[in-house]
């Protein structure tokens, strides 16, 4: 029988997780927000409030027959077996009776799923909005589609939107309609979870990579990473998922190089608290971990140059081909192959957030790899929207 969980009735809990030999639910005192807008602005209490609740999740899943806690880190994990990232069988009722809409007005596979399934295994229920065959395509704001779905009750939005803000937009226009009186109390309190928003910021993303590189060097008690140093190599500037990264790991102690050629990672950003190199090969031997991004065409303004679409990649039909010169080139000085996987530190690993170009960022040989993380963070960014579900509709 599957032992249920609620983080939210600590005392019963705590003394029933001493009893099957777990840490009890974490305290949620250092937690007081309503929406998850980014990473950068809380405070080191605060993201660990939210990486502890995920163990604790995480911790009930393994109970109830996950995978999650014996690690699996090649590309070939089956993620649909019982019990494992996909099963959606509620494993806690404290969101019982709470509807997630799922608002995403940009393409996504992982971030989509992976909020329903976290919303279900807490006992929501979830409603998909696409931008695809909604209002959005007959030119309705995002504020106003938000807030008309607001008004039908929902108790969180889950947003991705191509627009840095949008997020912060919504917020406050939700904000403004209750100031004025023109929605009531509960659609105030609907909260806003940012599922990435143009180049800005991808806070689950930033938690699901940190609760990985924790879990790799056994910092899951403290979430400590003081004395670590990630690379994240590629398309930094464009990322929202590097933003998110920089953020949450350096307020947690980390060290971060961002790395890649001038053009896709300006000496600029080392005003976000990391450091910025345009070399890799000087900076791989150094690290405990690399993130890689993709190279976000779509992110950057289009030209329909040929360069990156015309060399026999999987570039993603990608617009917006100027941003580099040749994909041959960029792989030539910046993915991570073999070669360069082979003069890494023994322990170090690779994490990519998806989608993955193979042959350009990365090839395919690494990426099916044991150093590869890639389905272990994809497992992760479950129970970490657990635990911001929980915590924004608690607060
Ligand atoms: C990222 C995103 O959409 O920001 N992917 C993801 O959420 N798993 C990164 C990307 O698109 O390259």
């Amino acid at each position: 029988v599957a032992q249920r969980v609620s983080p939210s009735r600590r005392s019963s809990k705590a003394a029933g997780a001493e009893r099957a030999g777990t840490a009890p639910a974490p305290s949620s005192s250092s937690w007081s927000r309503q929406h998850l807008l980014g990473l950068r602005g809380l405070s080191g209490d605060e993201l660990r409030t939210i990486l502890v609740r995920a163990r604790a999740y995480d911790r009930a899943m393994a109970r109830v027959g996950s995978h999650t806690t014996a690690p699996t880190t090649t590309m070939g994990a089956d993620a649909s077996a019982p019990g494992s990232a996909l099963d959606t069988r509620p494993i806690s009722n404290e969101l019982r009776g709470r509807t997630v809409g799922n608002l995403f007005f940009e393409d996504s596979t992982r971030t989509r799923v992976s909020f329903s399934v976290a919303a279900r295994r807490l006992g929501a229920q979830t409603v998909d909005l696409a931008s695809v065959g909604s209002s959005i395509s007959k030119g309705e704001t995002v504020g106003d589609t938000a807030a008309n779905i607001a008004a039908m009750g929902v108790d969180a939005l889950v947003i991705r939107h191509r627009s840095s803000g949008a997020c912060h937009l919504v917020e406050r226009t939700l904000a403004h309609l209750g100031h004025d009186g023109r929605v009531g109390a509960s659609q105030q309190r609907v909260s806003i979870i940012n599922a990435g928003d143009g180049r800005h910021e991808h806070p689950t993303q930033g938690l699901l990579d940190i609760y990985t590189l924790a879990e790799r060097y056994g910092r899951l008690d403290s979430f400590d990473l003081r004395g670590l140093t990630l690379a994240i190599v590629g398309d930094v500037g464009a990322s929202r998922v590097a933003r998110s990264d920089i953020a949450g790991m350096t307020t947690l102690g980390a060290r971060v190089i961002c790395v890649g050629p001038p053009g896709l990672v300006p000496k600029a950003l080392e005003t976000l608290g990391c450091e910025v190199s345009h070399d890799l090969d000087s900076v791989l031997t150094r690290v405990d971990a690399v993130n890689v991004l993709r190279i976000q065409f779509e992110r950057h303004e289009s030209s329909g140059a040929p360069g990156a679409a015309g060399a026999g990649t999987n570039a993603g039909g990608a617009k917006g081909g100027n941003v580099i010169a040749s994909v041959r080139e960029y792989a030539e000085l910046y993915a991570i192959n073999a070669q360069r996987v082979a003069r890494m530190k023994r322990d170090a690993i690779i994490m990519h957030p998806g989608p993955i170009n193979r042959g350009v960022e990365l090839t395919a040989d690494v990426a099916d790899s044991q150093r590869s993380m890639v389905l272990r963070q994809v497992t992760h960014g479950v129970v970490v929207r657990m635990a911001a579900l929980s915590l924004c509709l608690g607060h």
